[in-house]
């Protein structure tokens, strides 16, 4: 587990356990997921490249720094990894966006690509995955291998929860990928879910259930 980042920040984990509540409603667990996403965008931006600019203050001169957010991209494994979106770029505005429309396949449970829109100049980019769960990783390492073939400076993956299958997987395709979770739970599963967990993160940010 030498990539991966455990975000036990206080706020976090309180966060993380209202959501895990099965009768949190759709409004609470979408308005705790934007909360819980912008905590995480301080721990996943930490080591972000900055700049020296010279501003005015009232009194005088000096040189400052800044990140240049528009060098990040935020990419979403559709459709759970949208409902990361809007607590990140609250925190960093400029950050660019792209889409992986991925789907499971219910039997093989492996990942099946419908949909990729990345900005241009990706050799030029720092990524950073978001997707709420990490089970089996299938997913998640199909985004990668997709990701990798536009050569961005450097690739993370967020999620807010993940199992040690999870973890192993991503890490044995993708040992130079950091991971950032707020949990890693017992287990997955055989039907894929992650336990305890959440349930569906997609049905329960849209109330699709
Ligand atoms: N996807 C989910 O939404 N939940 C899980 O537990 C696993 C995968």
């Amino acid at each position: 587990m030498s990539n991966v980042h455990l975000i036990n920040h206080p706020l976090v984990q309180h966060k993380l356990t209202l959501m895990r509540r099965k009768d949190a409603s759709t409004n609470t667990f979408r308005r705790l997921l934007n909360e819980l996403s912008s905590l995480m965008a301080y721990e996943v931006t930490r080591d972000m490249a900055m700049q020296d600019v010279e501003i005015e203050t009232p009194l005088e001169t000096m040189t400052a720094k800044v990140i240049d957010g528009k060098k990040l991209v935020f990419v979403s494994i559709l459709r759970a990894g949208n409902g990361i979106l809007e607590g990140m770029l609250s925190v960093v505005p400029g950050a660019r966006v792209g889409h992986v429309g991925l789907y499971r396949d219910p039997k093989t449970l492996t990942a099946v690509e419908y949909y990729f829109k990345m900005p241009k100049d990706m050799e030029e980019r720092d990524v950073v995955i978001v997707d709420p769960m990490l089970a089996t990783g299938n997913s998640a390492i199909a985004a990668v291998e997709r990701l990798k073939e536009l050569n961005p400076k450097s690739i993370k993956f967020v999620c807010l929860l993940t199992c040690p299958e999870g973890v192993a997987a991503l890490q044995a395709a993708h040992p130079d990928v950091a991971i950032y979770t707020a949990a890693i739970d017992r287990q997955l599963n055989s039907h894929g879910y992650i336990v305890p967990g959440l349930g569906d993160a997609g049905d329960r940010i849209f109330g699709t259930q």
